[in-house]
């Protein structure tokens, strides 16, 4: 199995980026959306490249020693090989490296595959947002880790 490698992602990503996320979710942000966050200060996002080709991203926004979440993506025909553990694991080591020592995020309760990788890294369900996600209703769980180690 080809050895995923990480990188900054920049906005020449954004439409390879783009893409991945329109087939991850039910509703993706858009292209120019990647375009203009990736060049802010306050952010940190990663794209994880196979041969070259991006097939995995995750974003966070920084601010008072805390990240945020924004996106955590893997193209599906790549999932369920380990990928998206080691793309969380690049974000949070890139979070800590800028000053984070707390992680926030909000997830579908019905996201096994994510809330699994979440757990891993000491992320703990602290709440709920009812009906939080527009296109069905769900709710979102509100997920911290407020001791983010090295
Ligand atoms: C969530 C996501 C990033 C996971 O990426 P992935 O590369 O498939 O994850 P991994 O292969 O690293 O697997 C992580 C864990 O989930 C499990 N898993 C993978 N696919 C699964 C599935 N369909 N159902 C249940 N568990 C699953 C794996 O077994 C593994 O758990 P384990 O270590 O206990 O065995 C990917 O499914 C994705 O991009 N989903 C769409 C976007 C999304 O929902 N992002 C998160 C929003 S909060």
């Amino acid at each position: 199995m080809a050895e995923i490698a990480f990188r900054a992602m920049t906005p020449a990503d954004a439409d390879d980026v783009s893409e991945i996320e329109i087939r991850s979710f039910a509703l993706p942000w858009k292209r120019d959306t990647f375009y203009e966050v990736v060049q802010r200060e306050n952010t940190a996002y990663v794209v994880g490249e196979l041969d070259g080709k991006v097939i995995a991203y995750a974003g966070a926004w920084l601010a008072f020693g805390e990240a945020e979440v924004m996106s955590v993506a893997v193209a599906p025909e790549f999932r369920g090989r380990g990928y998206g553990r080691k793309l969380f694991a690049e974000l949070l080591k890139i979070c800590r490296e800028r000053g984070a020592t707390a992680v926030t995020l909000e997830v579908r309760p019905s996201n096994t595959a994510a809330i699994k990788i979440y757990e891993s890294f000491g992320l703990k369900s602290v709440g709920r947002r009812p009906k939080y996600y527009v296109d069905n209703g769900e709710d979102a769980l509100i997920m911290w880790n407020t001791n983010l180690k090295d």
